[in-house]
């Protein structure tokens, strides 16, 4: 079964799509030099804002036609073909395929409240595609929206970005608790949560230090620490040139970290390719 990797956290900005974009074009880099009969990796955009559409295709105006909103607003047999039809080949990679955002998502999730079935419009045609991937990840907004309840039906392992702030910290708990009602509300038994990244972090500032290790100490949290991003100038100069941290500076602190991210992926994948 191919992994569907969601990254979510209700709190606005913390490096959600700058994680979600950097581990895909890593992942397929990789793979690729693995020697990986199949290196592609497709990334859902389900942010409206559309930032991580925009960074690895150079565009963000995907609208009725072409985009995750066109997949959510198709007939349910034409859902799979849609979201083919939908895929685009991101600038950075040809085995890096994009499932665009749109703005028009804006207005989805109103569109698709009274429809039937509307949580699994994105798992169902999901299911059908992702075979034809090494891994997916979804990237979501900031909310917990029905879009962002779609994204974590249709992934199968959830990662959580946070800023090592005593906020974001307590917001990790609803976080958590969000992700659990699905597995057990919505009888989604194969999510887990497999990983928290803390992002932004500052080894200058003592608050981030103790943040840290009480996070590392605690007996559930810590072992799920999947890295540490330090807070790093070139994440936003590689924002702003739509290029991944690994081609605008790969010898930058964020990208050896979100490097080794990737490797634990990697890994991780091949246990479950085993499994
Ligand atoms: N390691 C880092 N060092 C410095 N700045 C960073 C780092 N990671 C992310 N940023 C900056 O933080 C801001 C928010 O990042 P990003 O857009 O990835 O967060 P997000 O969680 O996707 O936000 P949103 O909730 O709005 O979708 C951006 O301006 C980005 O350039
Ligand atoms: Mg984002």
């Amino acid at each position: 079964m191919t992994r569907v990797f969601v990254f979510t956290n209700h709190k606005g900005g913390v490096a959600k799509s700058t994680s979600a974009t950097n581990i895909v074009i890593g992942l397929v880099g990789m793979l690729r030099r693995a020697g990986a009969a199949n290196p592609r990796v497709l990334l859902i955009d389900t942010d409206s804002q559309a930032h991580a559409s925009l960074v690895t295709t150079g565009r963000k105006d995907y609208g009725a036609e072409d985009s995750l909103y066109t997949v959510l607003a198709a007939d349910r047999q034409d859902a799979p073909q849609t979201l083919l039809d939908c895929i685009v080949r991101s600038n950075w990679d040809k085995d890096l395929h994009v499932l665009p955002a749109s703005p028009m998502l804006e207005g989805a999730e109103r569109e698709l409240m009274a429809v039937a079935g509307a949580p699994y419009r994105l798992s169902d045609p999901l299911k059908a595609v992702a075979p034809h991937y090494a891994a997916v990840v979804i990237d979501t907004r900031p909310s917990f929206s029905l879009l962002t309840e779609m994204s974590l039906l249709a992934a199968t392992d959830a990662i959580v970005p946070i800023e090592p702030r005593y906020l974001e910290t307590v917001g990790l708990t609803s976080v958590i608790e969000k992700i659990n009602a699905v597995r057990e509300g919505w009888r989604h038994p194969d999510l887990r949560i497999s990983g928290i990244l803390v992002t932004k972090m500052d080894g200058r500032v003592r608050g981030h230090q103790h943040l840290l290790s009480e996070l590392k100490s605690h007996t559930l949290l810590g072992r799920l620490l999947l890295g540490v991003i330090p807070r790093n100038e070139a994440v936003s100069y590689a924002h702003q040139a739509h290029q991944s941290l690994f081609a605008y500076s790969p010898r930058a602190s964020a990208s050896r970290a979100y490097a080794q991210v990737v490797t634990s992926l990697v890994r991780y994948l091949k246990t479950k390719e085993k499994a």
